[in-house]
């Protein structure tokens, strides 16, 4: 069967990585988590003292440092690495979300970035998940979602995740790091995350992982069939 790209685009933490998971399981296909790879970059930045205004740095930096992701045999999952090295923890924690926005808002980052997920989804086959896929990275994807919920609901769901990795974080902080990046995220000026015209909207709100998996599955159907 033909293979296609599916794109997953949203405000954060509404659950976009979770359904592009399973979804890239059901079909058996790659999945590539983008935010991961500004993640990536902003550790290595800050673990290298380089300034997020310090553009000649950044870009040597670019050069210098490898954005990788490694299957892990247990868990069956991508996990991001720097220059070889897991750092799936350290890049979840909240240092990262506070910081990211502001390194992922860097054009320079950005083009580096996209033409690596370009390259990596080059044979297709693949669930990305991010905030500029449908409209930047793959704008000719087959498949298209665009992820939203109530914000105190993704915050909720954040905080249980961050206290599953034992970082305990107040509701509200978490809501105001959600705000501030949705903010930052939609109004830089280089690729900023809105919706593709083509996109189908998902929100997901009172939805369970299983009722979004089986959205994003039936898309998956109708493009496939409709060829
Ligand atoms: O999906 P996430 O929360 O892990 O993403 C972290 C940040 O990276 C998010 O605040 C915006 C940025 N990002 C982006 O600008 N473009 C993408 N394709 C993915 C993430």
């Amino acid at each position: 069967m033909q293979k296609i790209v599916i794109a997953i685009d949203g405000y954060s933490s509404c659950g976009k990585s979770t359904t592009a998971k399973a979804v890239a399981a059901e079909l058996g296909y790659a999945y590539i988590d983008t935010g991961a790879m500004y993640r990536g970059v902003t550790l290595y930045l800050l673990e290298n003292g380089i300034a997020f205004d310090d553009l000649p740095r950044i870009e040597q930096a670019l050069h210098e440092m490898q954005v990788s992701f490694k299957r892990n045999r247990q868990t069956g999952r991508n996990e991001l690495c720097l220059d070889g090295k897991v750092r799936e923890d350290e890049i979840r924690q909240m240092r990262i979300s506070n910081s990211v926005s502001e390194v992922s808002g860097l054009p320079l980052v950005r083009h580096a970035m996209v033409r690596q997920q370009q390259q990596m989804a080059r044979r297709r086959g693949v669930v990305m998940d991010g905030r500029d896929i449908g409209t930047t990275v793959f704008p000719d994807a087959e498949v298209k979602v665009f992820m939203t919920a109530e914000v105190l609901t993704r915050a909720l769901r954040r905080q249980e995740e961050l206290a599953t990795k034992n970082e305990h974080v107040p509701v509200e902080d978490i809501v105001d790091n959600l705000q501030k990046r949705d903010h930052l995220d939609s109004t830089r000026t280089e690729s900023p995350l809105r919706r593709a015209s083509d996109a189908v909207l998902l929100d997901t709100t009172h939805m369970m992982i299983d009722e979004q998996v089986d959205f994003v599955l039936e898309r998956v159907s109708a493009a496939l069939f409709s060829r």
